[in-house]
């Protein structure tokens, strides 16, 4: 676990807080099963606008729109078994709900395999292809005056046929050479993307290094969030609803004789349908010159992996910054920001990206007012942001989460959720993260000590050892997590708080372990244990007050804050989050 922290973690910190719905906006997508995922019938994107023409929504309806209207914009049995789009599935077949027995607000009978109920499909059937003139599959174009220039060349790297694994989630990398044969700036990407339904992101890392890696070049094999091999440094990004990257003409990547000789793809696919026998062959054309320009380029991502949102919030806000003591150490000098983009899943409505100075904000960098997963916004900047060490850059994530049941924890698949920013700066060297960081009172350094401030933090959360089996059994037997406190809990929480390793910055450390555990049937149980050893929070904050619950009375507002009233004063209480929080950031 201790190596999955080295991967994702600066110094640096900040708060999760709940607020109340701001971004309200009622849209006719919670009325229909699954109306905020219908995919798009041949692009890797969702309809937004599921009863309109237009992908995004708005103009002139569909035949399933039209329907809709007819059935009073509501679900009727009636609509749910009609078939719209006239392809012979019905409207509740091709969203999910086949026995027409869904209503707002409950789980549909599934959510894979949906298909959208005003476009034929298979759209280019010969059935089809006569309905649907209005549906365009044309992919769009990539546009950079870069790739024109009489001394860029290109290179396209592309997986071999690759066959998907029946999962929601599969990372495959794969290792190859970058022409050596000059001194080059990178200076475009543009994405080939095979099979679109599958695709969610392409990462290009660039190696260093390599000389000792002993993966084999241009064989895709199973990997994590990093590539291995040597290879950390991102040099090009492709995701859902992006055609290609073109850099700024002041700087770009160096590859070549003086710079990165291999690099690494990092592929996502998504394949919630748990679909066999489907394959990819996707990858990414790199456009590159002995032009060279004037700076090296960087790339830097960062976020919060505390992500913690509840279900049925109309807005669930995280941030992730670094402040301007992180800020400080991480720079030498002055970065500018060529480039920049958000990043969130389903749940994401709003993002944001800011330079701090002295307290008051001094700039955007992105303003996500309405954030689309697949529809991603590109920040380019012709007037590139200056970013000085001392200031404070934040992000600002708000998720919407009434189409879930559950609690939305941070993670890779596309079911879970995600907040960060990915910028693209110059001169590369002007970032770079020292040896050690030094995160609250913890320097990142002692990681690596078996034991830090009397907590031997390598075993603790390890529940095949002993001591930490029979901790973990004594809270999750005794309490409940997410529950009610248990009047059995009471003690045990109180003594398991004593630990070193619950204390503190300590206990801030292994609830970001738990957060971050790879396994998802170990990271449920670290879930549930830090939900029940937090299950009487709130009757240990009221004793610590002097008052017992007997004759107090408590209602808990909407953001999740107690309310308690006596015959006497009233006080409130604020939510003890699971998740105290802080970002993570990893240099590129
Ligand atoms: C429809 O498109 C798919 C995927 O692009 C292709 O494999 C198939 O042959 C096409 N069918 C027709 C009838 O054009
Ligand atoms: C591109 O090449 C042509 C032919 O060699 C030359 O005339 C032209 O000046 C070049 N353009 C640039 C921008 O270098
Ligand atoms: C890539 O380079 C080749 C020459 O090596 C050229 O023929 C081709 O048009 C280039 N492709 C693009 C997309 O620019
Ligand atoms: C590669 O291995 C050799 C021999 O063990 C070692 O001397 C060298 O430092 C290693 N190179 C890197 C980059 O780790
Ligand atoms: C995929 O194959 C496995 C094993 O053969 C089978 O259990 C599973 O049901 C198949 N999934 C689908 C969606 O056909
Ligand atoms: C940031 O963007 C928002 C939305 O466009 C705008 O209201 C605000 O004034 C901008 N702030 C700055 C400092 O540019
Ligand atoms: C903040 O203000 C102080 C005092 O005016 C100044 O010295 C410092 O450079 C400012 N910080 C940044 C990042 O500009
Ligand atoms: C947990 O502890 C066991 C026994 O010491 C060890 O073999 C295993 O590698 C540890 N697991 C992790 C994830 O550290
Ligand atoms: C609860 O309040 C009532 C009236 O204020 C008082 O008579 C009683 O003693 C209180 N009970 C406790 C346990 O504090």
């Amino acid at each position: 676990m201790g190596s999955t922290l080295h991967r994702y973690l600066g110094n640096l910190a900040y708060v999760v807080v709940l607020l109340e719905g701001i971004w309200g906006y009622q849209m006719f997508q919670e009325i229909i099963p699954n109306g905020e995922i219908v995919p798009h019938p041949c692009k890797a994107n969702i309809w937004r606008g599921v009863g309109h023409k237009m992908v995004l929504g708005g103009g002139e309806r569909n035949q399933f729109g039209l329907d809709f209207s007819t059935a009073g914009k509501q679900w009727t049995k009636a609509l749910c078994q009609l078939d719209s789009d006239g392809d012979g599935k019905t409207n509740g077949e091709e969203l999910g709900d086949p026995h027409c027995l869904w209503t707002k607000g409950q789980s549909p009978s599934r959510s894979s395999g949906l298909s959208h109920p005003g476009v034929c499909e298979p759209v280019n059937s010969t059935l089809c292809e006569v309905k649907n003139f209005w549906v365009s599959c044309q992919k769009e174009e990539f546009k950079c005056d870069a790739i024109n220039q009489n001394e860029t060349k290109n290179v396209t790297v592309r997986f071999p046929v690759t066959e998907i694994p029946p999962k929601e989630t599969t990372y495959k990398c794969m290792i190859f050479d970058l022409p050596q044969d000059g001194d080059y700036h990178l200076v475009a990407t543009e994405a080939i993307i095979d099979n679109v339904n599958a695709m969610h992101h392409i990462i290009v890392y660039g190696c260093k290094n390599v000389e000792n890696s002993t993966i084999p070049l241009n064989e895709p094999y199973d990997c994590d969030m990093l590539p291995g091999g040597g290879c950390s440094d991102i040099i090009g990004l492709w995701q859902v609803g992006v055609t290609g990257e073109c850099h700024h003409e002041i700087s770009g990547f160096r590859i070549g004789v003086n710079g990165y000789k291999r690099a690494a793809f990092e592929v996502h696919w998504n394949n919630p349908a748990l679909l066999n026998g489907t394959t990819d062959s996707s990858g990414l054309t790199f456009y590159y010159t002995s032009k060279h320009r004037q700076y090296d380029a960087g790339a830097l991502l960062f976020g919060q992996v505390y992500l913690y949102i509840p279900p049925n919030e109309k807005a669930v806000t995280a941030l992730a910054a670094c402040p301007g003591d992180c800020t400080r150490k991480v720079m030498k000098d002055n970065i500018y920001i060529t480039f920049a983009f958000n990043h969130m899943h389903y749940l994401g409505i709003h993002q944001r990206i800011e330079v701090w100075r002295n307290g008051s904000k001094v700039q955007n960098v992105t303003f996500d007012e309405k954030y689309m997963y697949d529809n991603p916004v590109i920040y380019r900047f012709d007037n590139p942001i200056e970013v000085r060490p001392g200031d404070e850059l934040r992000t600002t994530c708000i998720f919407k989460s009434t189409s879930r049941y559950k609690t939305t924890t941070y993670g890779m698949d596309t079911s879970k959720e995600m907040c960060l920013a990915i910028i693209a700066y110059y001169p590369k060297d002007n970032f770079a993260l020292a040896t050690c960081h030094q995160w609250n009172s913890i320097s990142t350094c002692d990681w690596e000590k078996d034991v830090i401030q009397g907590c031997r933090h390598k075993d603790i959360l390890n529940i095949t050892i002993p001591e930490s089996a029979a901790i973990y059994r004594s809270v999750t037997e005794n309490c409940a997590p997410l529950g009610k406190c248990q009047k059995e809990c009471v003690g045990i929480v109180k003594e398991t708080k004593q630990h070193p390793c619950f204390q503190g910055d300590m206990d801030k450390l292994q609830r970001m372990k738990a957060v971050t555990t790879q396994d998802p049937a170990l990271k449920n149980k670290l879930m549930d244990f830090f939900a029940a050893l937090d299950s009487c929070n709130f009757e240990l904050a009221l004793e610590a007050k002097g008052l017992d619950d007997l004759n107090t009375s408590c209602t808990t507002s909407s953001d999740g804050i107690k309310v308690c009233s006596r015959a006497g004063p009233v006080f409130t209480i604020q939510p003890l989050l699971l998740f105290s929080s802080f970002a993570f950031l990893k240099f590129l």
